[in-house]
């Protein structure tokens, strides 16, 4: 997979320290791209953004005139960023999620806060809604580069100047490694009350309603084929709990039933109860 890292010019100095940390060729915005490049990291005013190559070329515009036909023009996007403070985020922040705050009553989140490990942190959105309702998540993601988008929206989040953000962003924190690895090592007095684990699913086939940006995230990060492996590490682990996250249908991780579910129309909350929680 071959990345590069485009910046505008304000963003020199930040755009030369990210290209060295992610090892990216780096693109001034006049510079024009091979043909070989499947994604680009964009680094602006706006923050940090992702384009797969294939959706901005033809393929995208072959795309964009058959969802338009179809009336779904509007739901094609190609760039993927980490944003907490606009969109479905904010839209959840302020008037709670409905049946999608099915994650709060899977990990248990109640007038006690848990301290929480997202050791599939991704874009971060489920632990951002864990931290919204007042958990400490500590959040663990091994691709370097959806790592950088993440640490940028968490910036952004600390940054523009609401209180309210900022608590919330002061209860995240991110480590960049596998977690497999990290948690392994965890002293028993560090070991959280509950592990969350979001591990990416096989793609479904094309008539499924994948969302745009999960299949994004397939085509950059693969499909976590060690999965598998972090419940049984996530068990003898957390103190209260572990809860996985699953398409409905989908069969348990690790094949491993789990005590209680949560279903929801097309995600399914698998909870491995370890010893009552606090209330
Ligand atoms: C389906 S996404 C998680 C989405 C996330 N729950 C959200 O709300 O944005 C899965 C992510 O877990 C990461 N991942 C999988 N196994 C991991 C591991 N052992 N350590 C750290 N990150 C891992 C992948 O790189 C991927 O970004």
């Amino acid at each position: 997979m071959r990345v590069v890292l485009r910046f505008d010019q304000d963003c020199l100095a930040n755009a030369k320290e990210l290209a060295q940390t992610l090892q990216l060729p780096l693109l001034s915005s006049d510079q024009s791209l091979s043909e070989n490049v499947d994604f680009e990291l964009r680094l602006g005013a706006e923050g940090l953004s992702l384009r797969e190559q294939s959706l901005s070329s033809e393929a995208a515009v072959a795309k964009t005139r058959k969802a338009a036909r179809r009336g779904l023009k509007d739901k094609i996007k190609v760039d993927v960023r980490c944003d907490f403070i606009n969109g479905e985020l904010r839209h959840r922040r302020l008037y709670g999620g409905g049946k999608n705050q099915m994650i709060l009553k899977a990990t248990g989140l109640n007038k006690h806060k848990p301290s929480i490990m997202d050791l599939t942190a991704g874009l971060g959105r489920d632990s951002y809604v864990l931290a919204t309702a007042g958990a400490k998540v500590t959040m663990f993601e091994r691709q370097p580069i959806v790592a950088a988008l993440l640490a940028d929206g968490l910036q952004r989040l600390r940054s523009g100047g609401d209180e309210q953000e900022l608590a919330i962003a002061q209860r995240l924190f991110l480590h960049q490694g596998d977690s497999l690895t990290c948690v392994s090592g965890l002293a028993e007095q560090e070991a959280p009350d509950v592990i969350y684990l979001d591990p990416m699913f096989p793609e479904r086939g094309k008539t499924a309603k994948v969302k745009k940006s999960m299949a994004f995230f397939h085509h950059l990060v693969g499909s976590d084929d060690d999965a598998a492996a972090l419940l049984p590490l996530a068990l003898a682990t957390a103190r209260y709990r572990v809860v996985v996250k699953r398409p409905r249908h989908a069969p348990p991780l690790a094949d491993m039933e789990p005590g209680l579910c949560f279903e929801g129309k097309s995600t399914r909350f698998d909870v491995y109860p370890l010893k009552k929680m606090p209330s």
